[in-house]
């Protein structure tokens, strides 16, 4: 039987999947495994899921001699040491498409509760300050017929830009490449800069590499509008956090709606949870029911691919095979 260390409970689709043909060692804290106990649960593993929160480095790998695949659960993998992995033939998988839609949702969600101050609003009703109705309580800035920004055009990206119909909101988007689906759809490229200065939402859906390591910086947030909003789903990283923590401070953009921070978690006391402009969630995007089934479910077939030789339907690297030693 294969032996597979699942690095924390994960929905139950894909570990009832995997125990048909496998014998799984399955960390069940709430915290992540210490780095002490997944370089042991990987050292007898032949497959190993990991959660972003894990770092799959060439340590790890060289100390796993019949470590065959990495199924990260997740679309992002910037937790794992790829170069590491393909040049000992380790297969890396991810999770896409499954968790596009409900990221974007959460995005939305961001954006909405960033533009419109609901947190604020709860609040306010919850601690009993609603004592009547003010014409100008808790103004926000409008959503509908703005401009949207997106930085990034990936599935997470475009499901972004296709909800901003409903809101009769023009939207911009920043790539490398020529897009013309997008163009299709009158949405307009621009570059960084451009995008930044135009529009009225700035939503971030980049992966986390060195060249987008503090994409958002104290320059680009001054290029912003004093009434934009920034939204990050994508990785805490991609946003330099004090240079954000500066803008809102002194009102240099109106407000952040932020899924994914830098550091992650935010301890408690950190100074932009002490900012009514900046919503914070617990990295959830993809974080419904249905979503980490179907993500549960990816990474457990894309381990049997693996271990079965066949290729694995998610794979992020191309990596030969590796013998069991
Ligand atoms: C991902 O899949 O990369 C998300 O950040 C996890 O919710």
């Amino acid at each position: 039987m294969w032996r597979v260390y699942v690095a924390r409970k994960i929905p139950d689709s894909g570990l009832e999947l995997l125990r048909e043909r496998c014998e799984l060692d399955v960390w069940t804290d709430e915290l992540p495994p210490p780095r002490d106990e997944l370089l042991r649960g990987a050292s007898r593993a032949d497959a190993l899921i990991a959660l972003l929160t894990d770092r799959i480095d060439a340590e790890l790998m060289d100390s796993a001699p019949g470590l065959r695949v990495v199924a990260n659960y997740a679309v992002g993998y910037d937790n794992v040491d790829l170069e590491a992995a393909t040049a000992r033939g380790i297969t890396v998988t991810n999770t896409p498409d499954v968790l596009t839609e409900t990221t974007a949702d959460l995005a939305w969600a961001l954006m909405l509760a960033a533009a419109r101050r609901i947190p604020e609003g709860i609040e306010y009703v919850r601690r009993g300050r609603w004592r009547t109705w003010g014409p100008e309580l808790l103004l926000g800035v409008d959503v509908w017929g703005r401009t949207l920004g997106l930085v990034g055009l990936g599935r997470i990206g475009a499901a972004v830009g296709r909800r901003a119909r409903g809101f009769g909101m023009r939207v911009l988007y920043c790539t490398r490449s020529e897009r013309p689906e997008a163009d299709d759809l009158g949405w307009e490229r621009r570059d960084l800069d451009s995008l930044l200065s135009e529009a009225d939402f700035v939503s971030l859906h980049t992966p986390l590499t060195p060249e987008t390591h503090h994409l958002i910086n104290a320059r680009s947030l001054a290029l912003m509008k004093s009434t934009a909003v920034l939204v990050n789903t994508s990785r805490g990283p991609v946003v330099d956090t004090d240079a954000l923590c500066e803008a809102l401070r002194e009102g240099r953009i109106a407000a952040a709606g932020l899924d994914v921070t830098d550091p992650e978690p935010l301890p408690p006391d950190h100074p932009l949870l002490a900012l009514p402009s900046c919503v914070v969630l617990p990295h959830v995007g993809s974080a419904s029911h249905a979503t980490r089934e179907l993500m549960s479910r990816m990474a457990a077939e894309n381990v049997l691919a693996v271990l079965e030789g066949r290729p694995a339907p998610n794979a992020v690297n191309v990596a030969g095979t590796r013998d069991r030693t």
